[in-house]
């Protein structure tokens, strides 16, 4: 039954498919990934950037002895400098997570590899900073899951530099069973050791039960802290930074977003804070798409749109990255339904390489809006050159390579006479601001 249906899909896919010359990969198997160091060496080793020079460093024991410090420096094997953080666990249900430190090191200098040891155990890791002036490289890739198609995408995201890493969630797929939370940890740890991975949490990731975890997200929150406290928020759920003259705003889309919420309040009062000549460039990241002509999905992102947008386009944000529909979708630049030379530009990158496959149904014809549409798993890069050029790219998943499949130039809207203004000088009701 289970095979006739699998004929019967292919069958509907290769017709509804047409001529174009690409065949597309099915759906590949979950992987999992075991730890094999002791039980005092660190595992599901990642890092975030902490504030302008800082950057946190995040590790599991399962040893619960084992310190919170991270010993570094600029010369492999020999660390110099030293920093002390904290640890928690948490329960969910029957699971009892292990040890889970986080220690902020710095200050650091730019461009610069550090070699760091965690907790005085075990192997050495390194990363390299940001630059302190343009160019700036993101790879950006949602929805990742644990397959051997988050393997591809994840090789290809390592293959060629890049500086920080944006995801704009959807992390594991652990979808309740935790223990694909440390398995996902292992997967990313080459990646995620070496390059700050900056988050923000999706559906998958709340993994919310009634009554007993009413709120959700508990292991994301424990496992993926991000620099919230440095951004005045108030909850890992949504937060800021800066890197090289881009201003990133990390939403939550399962956490309260309309006007009299706090996280509308906090992102009023960041955006109001944003110097577009320090931050020429604002990049918005939330989970749920507000645009999608995809069919999976359709309007799920309405509401917070709605809240959200005007704020965002007054305060001349230059592109919204979201996730959620597997596949690939650029608009051009939008505000409230339609075109407009100052909104954002929307893109849909939730094609990372989950278990769930991929959302291969766009509405035809394709809006007007709406500039590229794929069903592909894959990633993109965001070139930021200067001030007021930047370069997209979306590399699509092969065995071997990534090879582009769409690329624009991106300019930035306080680059542009028309649209130059900051939230505070925007027609945004007075008495909200
Ligand atoms: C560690 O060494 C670097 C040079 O490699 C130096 O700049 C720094 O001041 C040293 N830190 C300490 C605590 O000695
Ligand atoms: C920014 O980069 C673009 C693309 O390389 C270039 O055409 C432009 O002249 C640069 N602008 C400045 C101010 O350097
Ligand atoms: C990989 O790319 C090559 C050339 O770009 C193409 O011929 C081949 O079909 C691609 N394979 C997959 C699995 O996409
Ligand atoms: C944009 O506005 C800022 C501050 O008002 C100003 O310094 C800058 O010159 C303006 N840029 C353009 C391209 O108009
Ligand atoms: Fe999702």
């Amino acid at each position: 039954m289970k095979m006739f249906l699998q004929n019967l899909l292919f069958f509907l896919f290769i017709i509804t498919k047409g001529s174009t010359e690409y065949t597309r990969p099915g759906l590949r198997p979950s992987v999992s990934w075991q730890h094999h160091r002791s039980d005092s060496d660190p595992q599901q080793v990642h890092i975030s950037l902490a504030g302008e020079e800082h950057m946190r460093i995040s590790w599991i024991t399962k040893d619960r002895k084992v310190e919170s410090v991270v010993d570094y420096g600029k010369t492999a094997g020999a660390y110099n400098e030293s920093a002390v953080g904290g640890s928690t666990s948490y329960r969910y249900f029957l699971y009892t997570s292990g040890e889970i430190h986080h220690v902020k090191i710095g200050p650091l200098e730019p461009s610069t590899i550090y070699y760091y040891r965690c907790g005085g155990y075990g192997p050495e890791f390194s990363f390299r900073t940001p630059p302190s002036a343009f160019p700036l490289e993101f790879a950006v890739a949602g929805d990742l899951g644990q397959t051997e198609w988050t393997e591809s995408t994840l090789a290809h995201i390592g293959a060629r530099d890049y500086d920080v890493f944006l995801l704009p969630g959807d992390l594991s797929y652990a979808d309740f069973l935790q223990p694909l939370w440390d398995s996902f940890g292992r997967l990313v740890e080459p990646y995620a050791s070496t390059r700050p991975w900056m988050v923000t949490q999706g559906n998958h990731d709340k993994e919310a039960f009634p009554i007993i975890y009413p709120q959700g997200f508990r292991a994301y929150n424990a496992r993926w802290r991000m620099p919230y406290q440095e951004s005045g928020s108030t909850t890992n759920l949504y937060y800021s930074f800066d890197v090289v003259g881009t201003h990133i705003i990390m939403l939550g889309s399962y956490t309260d977003y309309d006007v009299d919420s706090d996280q509308y309040k906090w992102l009023q009062s960041d955006l109001i804070k944003v110097d577009r000549v320090k931050t020429p460039w604002i990049f918005a990241l939330v989970h749920t798409p507000w645009y999608n002509s995809n069919r999976a999905h359709r309007g799920e992102g309405e509401k917070m749109r709605k809240s959200m947008e005007r704020m965002l386009y007054d305060a001349r944000v230059d592109v919204v990255f979201a996730g959620h529909v597997h596949a690939y979708e650029r608009f051009t630049r939008i505000y409230d339904g339609k075109a407009d030379e100052c909104g954002p530009i929307h893109v849909t990158i939730g094609d990372g390489g989950n278990r769930e496959g991929l959302a291969t149904s766009f509405k035809k014809p394709s809006p007007s809006i709406s500039l590229y549409q794929e069903p592909s798993f894959g990633h993109a890069r965001l070139r930021v050159v200067n001030s007021s050029h930047a370069y997209w790219s979306w590399h699509r998943n092969n065995e071997t390579d990534s090879p582009v499949a769409d690329g624009t130039w991106l300019r930035s809207l306080s680059s542009s006479a028309a649209c130059n203004q900051t939230l505070s000088q925007s027609k945004f009701p007075k008495d909200e601001l």
